[in-house]
């Protein structure tokens, strides 16, 4: 089913001025969050914010992504250092294969000599999906792209008033963008979902939708369960990942041969070799011997 354009049409009085989605960026323009990576057009910049963002609150990326754009300025930059020294940066964001997917990006954008500025050059790149992908089009090269991610994702699911799939979601978010607003448009949508259309407990009232969305904050909530919407992350305490953390954490200080394990991971034996496989075949720590180091 083609999905109605959601935000109604889009049409271009003789100011020039978009007036469908105008009050979306009247509400969201004098608002924007200040966060840095708005700062900056730069597509290896903005590919590092969306890959921290991905499953990091935006007020935890912003240190780490100005450590790491000090670094690694350039995808040379980040191509030319070991994987070991972008997983030590990466430290305390969590999800390491971020990290190598990132790295392995930077690899590809360098072999090229030049960043990819369309939807199939950049969906070839390691990591890179079609989020992400369509993330740079709009905020690097401000290209008429829709993004979904989880703040839109949830708007969108509102709005309609029903479960979306990705395909829906997706065609309900083109058929909303202004077109020649893309930049303005994504980021103030984002920012809709993150302060006023949140998981619990929005604030219908001030919201610029309310009188197009079809749920308005009372019944069941259409986002649960709809494309590209987070779920809640499992809990951290006593898992596998925190486990994994721990001994990464660790091997950014040096090698750890296999009897430390145990005592770096604070886990029986078993599980402790079962967790340094799984990071060995996912190409973030190797083997040297009886020990284990950072790549
Ligand atoms: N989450 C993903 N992309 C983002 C962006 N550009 N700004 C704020 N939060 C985001």
């Amino acid at each position: 089913m083609q999905p109605r354009c959601v935000f109604g049409r889009t049409t271009v009085s003789t100011s020039g001025v978009i007036d469908t989605s105008d009050s979306v960026l009247r509400w969201g323009l004098p608002r924007l969050r200040d966060l840095p990576w708005r700062q900056t057009r730069d597509p290896w910049a903005i590919l590092v914010s969306e890959v921290m963002l991905q499953q990091t609150q935006a007020l935890r990326v912003i240190p780490k992504w100005q450590q790491f754009m000090t670094s690694f300025p350039t995808p040379r930059d980040c191509a030319a250092a070991s994987l070991g020294d972008v997983l030590r940066l990466w430290l305390g964001l969590g999800y390491p294969r971020r990290a190598r997917n990132l790295h392995a990006a930077a690899t590809e954008i360098t072999a090229l000599g030049r960043f990819p500025s369309n939807l199939e050059g950049l969906l070839a790149l390691p990591g890179i999906g079609p989020y992400t992908a369509r993330a740079i089009l709009a905020f690097a090269f401000e290209t008429d792209a829709a993004v979904v991610e989880t703040n839109i994702g949830r708007v969108l699911a509102r709005v309609a008033g029903h479960r979306l799939t990705s395909k829906q979601a997706q065609a309900a978010a083109d058929s909303a963008l202004p077109v020649g607003q893309s930049w303005a448009w994504n980021q103030c949508l984002m920012d809709l979902g993150a302060v006023l259309c949140r998981p619990t407990s929005p604030s219908c009232e001030c919201c610029p939708l309310a009188v197009r969305c079809a749920w308005r904050g009372s019944g069941a909530d259409p986002a649960v369960g709809s494309a590209g919407v987070s779920t809640r992350q499992p809990r951290f305490d006593g898992s596998d990942r925190q486990a994994r953390g721990k001994l990464l954490k660790a091997l950014a200080d040096g090698p750890v041969r296999y009897e430390r394990l145990t005592g770096v991971m604070e886990c029986d034996a078993a599980r402790a070799e079962r967790l340094a496989d799984n990071l060995e075949r996912d190409g973030l720590v190797v083997r040297r011997g009886r020990a284990l180091q950072l790549p």
